[in-house]
């Protein structure tokens, strides 16, 4: 018997409200299925002979070897096709690069800018198309967020996550969808010129509400954490945001995870808490951008910390994307 038993076969991912909760449900299975798998030793041939491309306008550490991990465990080949070097917008548009790779590939995961470009690759190629991120969403990101949350607290429905941070990016966008689906309480805390676009929060406060979860924006990064179960951030500044890095910074200190607003949740000796980070993450001096400045959005205490789960969300990214594939390719 396949153990595939998603209903997703020849579809795409391109934000995560395409999928039902069933859907989601049923993937979030098959990846704990296949992480368990490999975690025996056990490989698989669910996508032998797949050729997989990976069309990237922005960098990746992650999302890429996720994909390309993925597919060799399962049999399949990934090709990575990095924009400077094909001719994607620039001497062939992007309904035809979508429709030579669809005559080449059988799945096709693009990271870049532009929802449109993903939505334009998917309408055109004629083989699944996944989003690996725009500038609005990160559905693959999301998958392996609420593995890791439901590794660590088993049920989902009822948990509380409080995401602090830049309240309008592609993370928090999908976190409010994902969360929604599957019945948790989130709270969205941004200063206020960053809060999030209000027609989104409307569309995920009533998906929560019908899930039995609900959805809160604040501003307030002191009482906006107590009860929170997970506390979730991510770079103050996105890709291709670069020159707002200054101002950022300046809105966003106050809303640094250090241990004081973790102990704040109320939820730490329990042991109910957990710290996200989708990652990169600058939380100490070791990168570029932080030689200077040092930490921005957590504090290398709490990203070091027992309950900080930021390394399994990373690992869970391949699993979640190997389901992904293997639930539309097969
Ligand atoms: N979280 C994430 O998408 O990481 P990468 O940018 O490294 O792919
Ligand atoms: N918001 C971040 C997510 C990185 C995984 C960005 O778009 O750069």
């Amino acid at each position: 018997m396949s153990i595939n038993k998603t209903r997703l076969r020849g579809r795409s991912l391109l934000t995560l409200d395409e999928l039902s909760v069933q859907d989601m449900t049923d993937l979030l299975d098959l990846a704990a299925d296949l992480k368990a798998r490999k975690r025996s030793g056990g490989r698989g041939d669910l996508l032998l002979r797949k050729n997989i491309a990976l069309i990237f306008e922005k960098s990746s550490t992650r999302t890429r070897c996720a994909f390309t991990v993925a597919a060799a465990d399962e049999g399949g080949q990934a090709e990575y096709l990095d924009v400077h070097d094909i001719h994607l917008g620039k001497k062939e548009s992007i309904v035809d690069t979508a429709r030579v790779l669809g005559r080449m590939f059988d799945g096709i995961a693009f990271r870049g800018f532009k929802q449109s470009t993903v939505e334009t690759l998917a309408r055109c190629a004629g083989v699944p198309v996944w989003n690996a991120l725009t500038d609005d969403w990160h559905p693959t990101q999301v998958l392996a967020d609420l593995l890791t949350l439901r590794e660590q607290f088993g049920a989902l429905q009822g948990l509380r996550m409080v995401y602090v941070g830049d309240g309008r990016n592609n993370m928090v966008n999908t976190l409010m969808i994902g969360c929604a689906m599957v019945g948790m309480h989130f709270v969205n805390c941004a200063p206020a010129m960053l809060a999030p676009d209000p027609a989104l929060v409307e569309r995920a406060t009533e998906l929560a509400v019908r899930n039995g979860g609900s959805l809160k924006v604040t501003t307030d990064p002191h009482d906006g954490v107590i009860g929170a179960h997970a506390i979730y951030t991510d770079v103050w500044v996105s890709m291709g945001e670069e020159a707002q890095f200054e101002e950022r910074v300046r809105l966003l200190k106050p809303y640094r995870i250090d241990q004081a607003m973790v102990e704040r949740t109320g939820n730490l000796e329990s042991g109910r808490f957990i710290f996200l980070h989708c990652l990169p993450g600058f939380h100490n001096r070791d990168t570029e951008v932080t030689r200077t400045i040092g930490e921005l959005e957590v504090t290398d205490e709490v990203f070091e910390a027992p309950y900080s789960k930021v390394f399994d969300q990373a690992e869970n990214r391949m699993h979640t994307i190997k389901a992904l594939m293997v639930a539309t390719l097969t």
